[in-house]
């Protein structure tokens, strides 16, 4: 079967659904591939390259007419939908809710369609994922376009030329997007604050070096996996003391970038036209959500505009298009692992099983048939987080008794213990010699100071621990010194051998212990 990319019709798109390096793999899967000459220009791939990837190079109207597969970026024109052929297959993003009159025309034109945008989220399908693969751009792209119109450096530094602070960051919304942006902007050495209804996002946020912004209110949160790792509508209530949160922050934020979005809904006004007048001149917003109305009351779609008060809101909506050459690598990619799915005989042909969770899910139009909305996928999304239980607080009366429990507790153990070893230690004194005893009282007492010591420090710090302590512990070396001398041949050899486990045991837990701290030091 032959597969192919036409050029993208709109005027502003510059990806393109396939790459010389997605050609070659899925040649491998058995299929021959078209590209529409020119289509590639855009995002840095020449017709050439395409034929050195073994793709054949051909006009727009051969290549609707003789692939088999369509894929695609952007959802197709009327025109181009009306292009399509029976049992013929278009794969690209598609967003069935808002275009049904396109599904019409796909399903009397008996046209097989797959909308990359709707590949369920299960984990299986993340590597067809384009939706996220597209937000993840869009996020790292963001931190880009703001800082490209902020005046300053996102990381502080300290220069002969004086202090310069460093930025501060929010991103409200912590999908696929906000993650980026949140990861983008503190390598790039800002303070950065992140935001998400779903509680579950915030251990992600703090891993990536961000402070998720807590917000105390108890709503009753719907986990991401019951919607399909989605998240749920808030209350108005909560609503309220998220804007009131935002309100508070708002004069320090520097850049606020916004991803907040429940799908098939407007996206939620959550930055307010005061909280804009409230920022510093020469701050920026940038707006992800700008196509479904914005997250900024102020935001332009598609436009960048600069308030009164000197704030930048950038509103674009094609933000993976402006670095189509990474988009299209990732999308081509989605799209060959769609078609390795499709292809499960690697022989060159689309075996469309509807019984798949994610070739169903995706499929919105199948054998003249609209097939949209599908199923609930039989898999969860997200493996449902456990709520977590919060500590029964504790009054001070309380705290104090449960403490002076435990105090007994470890007082009367170690008593006990002391008891025992003091009758052990008598036992032993009534036969050993009084030259032993006195050796073995120093080592018994040694264990025993050794032990408290080490059993107060954190699990996590007990390997530099031990390194030292192997250090300090060859107080050996001191008694070889003095027996190296000896008149006994054997004696000196021991002695001698000694001090050079000794000096090894020293040596080496010093350059341990530097080993391990390196570990916990930022380069
Ligand atoms: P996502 O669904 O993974 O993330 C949206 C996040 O917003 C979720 O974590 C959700 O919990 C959160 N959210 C929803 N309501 C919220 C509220 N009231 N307050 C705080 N957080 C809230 O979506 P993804 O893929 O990360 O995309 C984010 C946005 O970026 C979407 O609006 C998407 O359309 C847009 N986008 C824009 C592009 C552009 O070029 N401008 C390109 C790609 C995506």
């Amino acid at each position: 079967m032959k597969i192919g990319a036409p050029k993208e019709s709109a005027a502003d798109e510059a990806r393109v659904a396939m790459t010389p390096q997605s050609a070659k793999d899925l040649a491998k899967l058995g299929y021959e591939c078209l590209i529409q000459k020119g289509a590639g220009e855009a995002a840095g791939f020449d017709d050439k390259a395409y034929q050195e990837a073994g793709a054949t190079v051909v006009s727009g109207a051969a290549l609707w007419k003789e692939a088999d597969v369509v894929a695609k970026v952007r959802p197709p024109t009327e025109a181009e939908a009306k292009k399509l052929s029976e049992g013929q297959t278009l794969i690209s993003f598609f967003y069935p809710a808002s275009n049904e009159k396109l599904l019409e025309v796909a399903k009397d034109q008996k046209a097989n369609v797959i909308a990359m945008d709707m590949v369920p989220r299960i984990s299986r399908a993340q590597k067809m994922d384009a939706l996220s693969s597209m937000a993840n751009i869009a996020g790292y792209r963001a931190v880009i376009e703001a800082g490209s119109n902020f005046g300053r450096f996102f990381t502080g530094q300290v220069t002969a030329a004086g202090k310069v602070p460093p930025a501060k960051v929010l991103v409200i919304g912590a999908g696929v997007a906000g993650l980026a942006a949140v990861g983008t902007a503190t390598s790039l050495g800002a303070i950065t604050y992140a935001f998400d209804v779903r509680p579950e996002v915030a251990e992600q946020i703090e891993s990536m070096g961000a402070e998720f912004v807590f917000l105390d209110f108890e709503e009753e949160t719907q986990d991401g996996a019951a919607t399909g790792g989605y998240a749920a509508p808030s209350s108005p209530e909560f609503r309220e003391a998220q804007l009131a949160k935002f309100r508070e922050i708002a004069p320090e934020m520097d850049i606020v970038i916004t991803t907040a979005l429940i799908p098939n809904r407007d996206a939620p006004v959550l930055w307010t036209r005061d909280m804009v007048d409230m920022m510093k001149p020469g701050s920026v917003i940038v707006d992800l959500a700008a196509e479904r109305g914005g997250n900024c009351e102020l935001t332009v779609k598609d436009e960048k505009i600069v308030t009164d008060n000197g704030v930048t809101i950038v509103g674009y909506t094609d933000f993976p298009s402006r670095m189509a050459t990474q988009s299209s690598l990732l999308y081509s990619t989605n799209i060959r692992h769609m078609m390795t799915d499709l292809t499960p005989d690697k022989d060159g042909q689309v075996v469309h099983n509807m019984e798949d969770d994610v070739i169903r899910g995706a499929t919105v139009a199948y054998q003249g048939e609209v097939t949209w909305p599908p199923p609930p996928p039989k898999t969860q999304a997200i493996a449902a987080q456990p709520k977590k239980e919060k500590p029964k607080e504790l009054t001070p009366a309380e705290k104090r008794e449960m403490e002076t429990a435990a105090f007994k507790k470890e007082t009367r153990n170690q008593v006990g213990l002391l008891a025992i070893g003091g009758a052990l230690l008598l036992l032993v004194g009534l036969v050993a010699p009084a030259s032993f005893m006195q050796h073995f009282i120093v080592f018994v007492l040694s264990v025993f100071v050794g032990f408290q010591v080490i059993w107060n420090v954190s699990h996590s710090l007990h390997t530099p621990l031990m390194a030292v302590t192997n250090a300090i512990s060859s107080i050996i070396i001191l008694g070889a010194l003095m027996q190296v001398g000896s008149a006994s041949v054997l004696v000196m050899i021991l002695a001698a051998l000694g001090i050079l486990m000794a000096s090894v045991n020293i040596f080496g837990g010093f350059l341990v212990t530097r080993r391990m701290l390196a570990m916990f030091q930022k380069s």
